[in-house]
């Protein structure tokens, strides 16, 4: 049975193909489909994700080891405060709204849009990476989120009306200004989270022998007006070697560190350090 059920939300998605707007057919199993003249057919999968990619666009994004490793992670809860700090900043912009709709551009396994569905927002979370999707859309079912859809798709090609969404948010994910300025409506809000300078520095230093503090993202907007930013600073003690290395698998690092630099996280059963994300905000 389809969880996902929320007519406002239906009618901003649109056919990756041609662009039509969508409706869904319960005939046998769930199906959205287009009312263009081709009546374009996307299967819900039984997790409740859609593949909205378009023909030869798939199989991108996060594996299923990395997804795996993520979702064991947040569901820790070290990430709390910054889930909490977004869902606090999206209900406090858009607080005048009736059921708004926020797009999740790169939403991972769900563990932020979910959490943002939970605020009776209208929410759609796309990821280039099925595993991700499955993931999320999961999450949402077992939340019994109806507000909640995902999406396999591109950040670069969203299958959402112009000018549909009240709210993008862009969680550590390529952030593509076009294309979310695109499906925000005049006023509508961008929320980009970055890592800030000691962003998991205390990892850095079980690992690297120098260690760099972080720079500003180099895919930011350059066109949206910055409204406001807002940093979450704490620290946090891991305290298995599992916890560890899914954080390690999170992260950057993760694909540019040597073997040799790798192996020093074996031994490591307890890890002291900093999260630092700063939301910037931006306003079309
Ligand atoms: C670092 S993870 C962040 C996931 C989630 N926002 C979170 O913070 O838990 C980056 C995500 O972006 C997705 N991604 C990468 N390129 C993408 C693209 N072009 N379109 C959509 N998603 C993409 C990956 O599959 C991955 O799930």
């Amino acid at each position: 049975m389809l969880t996902f059920n929320n007519e406002k939300l239906k009618s901003v998605l649109r056919c990756p193909i041609c662009n039509s707007e969508m409706d869904i057919s319960y005939e046998n199993s769930a199906t959205l489909f287009c009312k263009g003249a081709k009546k374009h057919c996307y299967d819900f999968a039984s997790g409740g994700y859609v593949n909205l990619c378009r023909p030869g666009q798939s199989g991108g994004g996060d594996s299923k080891q990395a997804v795996r490793a993520r979702s064991d992670f947040l569901d820790l809860d070290y990430y709390a405060p910054v889930r909490d700090k977004l869902c606090e900043l999206l209900c406090s912009l858009l607080e005048t709204q009736k059921q708004p709709i926020v797009i999740d551009a790169g939403c991972g396994e769900g563990y932020y849009s979910t959490a943002i569905a939970k605020n009776d927002f209208a929410l759609a979370g796309f990821d280039l990476s099925k595993f991700a999707t499955d993931a999320a859309a999961k999450r949402a079912k077992r939340e019994e989120l109806h507000n909640a859809f995902y999406g396999v798709a591109s950040v670069f090609e969203l299958p959402i009306a112009d000018g549909a969404a009240d709210a993008v948010v862009n969680i550590f994910a390529p952030c593509v200004e076009s294309e979310y300025s695109r499906v925000l409506r005049d006023g509508g809000y961008l929320i980009i989270a970055c890592a800030g300078p000691d962003h998991l520095l205390g990892l850095k230093r079980a690992i690297y022998r120098e260690i760099h503090k972080n720079n500003t993202r180099a895919d930011m907007p350059t066109a949206l007006s910055k409204i406001d930013s807002v940093r979450v600073k704490y620290e946090i003690d891991l305290n298995s070697n599992e916890a560890i290395k899914n954080l390690f698998a999170m992260t950057p690092y993760y694909w540019k560190t040597s073997q040799e630099d790798v192996k020093k996280l074996d031994g490591l059963d307890s890890l002291h350090t900093e999260i630092d994300v700063i939301f910037e905000i931006y306003k079309k």
